[in-house]
């Protein structure tokens, strides 16, 4: 799994820096290319020369190399990498990489890295249950970089508890799961409806709601990073996909969404709805802006907008997955199991207006999945992009 990836290691001034030398030979034998990027104090504890001559490649540690005048891109780095690790991370970088504290070449590298980033911490047991230390994790976390937890056990300190950097090999294993995981949706297809849509009331006012986007993004963005062909079907949302390879049809109307979606559907292996679809549309529009000035109140008729996930779930085939949402605020899960049955899903994505954190716009969302044979998994909150691999973890197991 680890065979040509390409791995920045970074390496902080801690006891646990020796374990950094078995780290990289085993990274190495595994046949990744490792790039070190070591701190200023992480040199106190493991010299360059030693991890150069296992890498096979010059140390990184500073902006500029003096005698030369040469100038090391943490940019280019980020961009180079498949993976960073930084292992072991004390709490002074942790605490700068949470911040955004730019102030030498491994934070730079971890701020501009497009890779996933592992984060292995090794400090003493108080430095590590300190609430400023754990809420730095924490927001590592939300960032969306994997921590790998400490052990317990002795420490350098000779005080016993949880500080311990984990074990090189767990740390391997941890990335070769990673890369192993990141290719299980390989050669799928999947589309994902995502953000409002609007309803054109005249050419200048329109029926619409609160969704931003973030969640069906987020799920696009994870689909993505395992290995699918992903096209977003999207309503009117300021966000950009990040991945690349994600294919964005923009539409506005619910109209235009069931459009693009019919049409992309039948290529697909999945199809995750979760874009908050207006329920109706204003069947007398006009084509000229409604004017206050008229005495009458204007009247505004509504017809009904075709159901997007209804109609997929009467075309799906065998081999393909359908998911929705239900978005409530009441009956939640007796009006989500309503939904899963009559839309013929396989699961549906219970989020609540009641829980507060979840639904529009938030950053987080706390979600309950139901699945088409009464199966039930309920999840805290947590970020949108950790709720988008919880999504994606049951998609797979529903994938035949
Ligand atoms: O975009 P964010 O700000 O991140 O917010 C995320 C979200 C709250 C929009 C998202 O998590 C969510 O709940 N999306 C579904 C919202 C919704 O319309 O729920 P619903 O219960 O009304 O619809 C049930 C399912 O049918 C959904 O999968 C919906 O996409 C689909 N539907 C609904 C109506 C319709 N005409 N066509 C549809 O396909």
């Amino acid at each position: 799994m680890l065979k040509g990836k390409h791995i920045i290691l970074g390496i902080c001034g801690g006891i646990a820096a020796y374990k950094s030398a078995y780290l990289l030979r085993l990274l190495i034998k595994a046949g990744a290319e490792v790039q070190v990027v070591i701190t200023p104090a992480g040199k106190e504890f493991i010299t360059p020369v030693t991890l150069s001559a296992l890498s096979g490649k010059p140390v990184i540690s500073e902006f500029f190399t003096a005698n030369t005048g040469s100038w090391n891109s943490h940019v280019d780095l980020g961009l180079w990498a498949d993976a960073m690790v930084i292992a072991p991370a004390t709490a002074s970088t942790i605490g700068k990489m949470a911040n955004g504290v730019a102030d030498n070449m491994l934070v730079t590298t971890y701020l501009s890295a497009k890779a996933p980033v592992f984060v292995a911490p090794a400090m003493d047991l108080d430095m590590f249950a300190h609430p400023s230390t754990q809420r730095n994790l924490q927001l590592l976390r939300q960032y969306g970089n994997h921590i790998i937890e400490p052990a317990s056990g002795e420490l350098a300190s000779h005080l016993v508890g949880k500080g311990r950097m984990e074990e090189p090999e767990n740390i391997v294993k941890v990335l070769e799961e990673y890369f192993a995981a990141s290719q299980s949706l390989a050669c799928k297809r999947i589309m994902v409806t995502a953000g409002p849509t609007y309803e054109k009331i005249d050419p200048v006012r329109y029926i619409g709601n609160y969704s931003s986007g973030k969640m069906g993004y987020a799920i696009a963005e994870e689909c993505a990073s395992r290995g699918a062909e992903v096209v977003i079907i999207s309503g009117p949302v300021s966000l950009k996909a990040e991945n690349q390879s994600i294919k964005v049809v923009d539409v506005e109307s619910a109209q235009e969404m069931y459009d693009a979606s019919v049409k992309e559907f039948p290529r697909c292996d999945a199809a995750i709805m979760c874009a908050a679809v207006a329920d109706y549309c204003v069947e007398n529009q006009s084509s000229h802006k409604i004017k206050r000035e008229h005495d009458e109140l204007p009247v505004i008729r509504l017809k009904k907008n075709p159901d997007i996930a209804a109609s997929l779930g009467t075309m799906k085939s065998d081999r393909q997955v359908l998911a929705g949402f239900a978005l409530e605020t009441d009956n939640e899960d007796a009006n989500a199991v309503e939904k899963l049955h009559r839309k013929h899903l396989d699961f549906i994505v219970l989020n609540s207006l009641n829980e507060p954190g979840a639904g529009f716009k938030t950053d987080t969302n706390k979600v309950t999945i139901i699945d088409n044979t009464g199966n039930r998994r309920v999840y805290d909150l947590k970020s949108k992009r950790l709720v988008a691999k919880d999504i994606v973890d049951v998609l797979i197991e529903k994938m035949p």
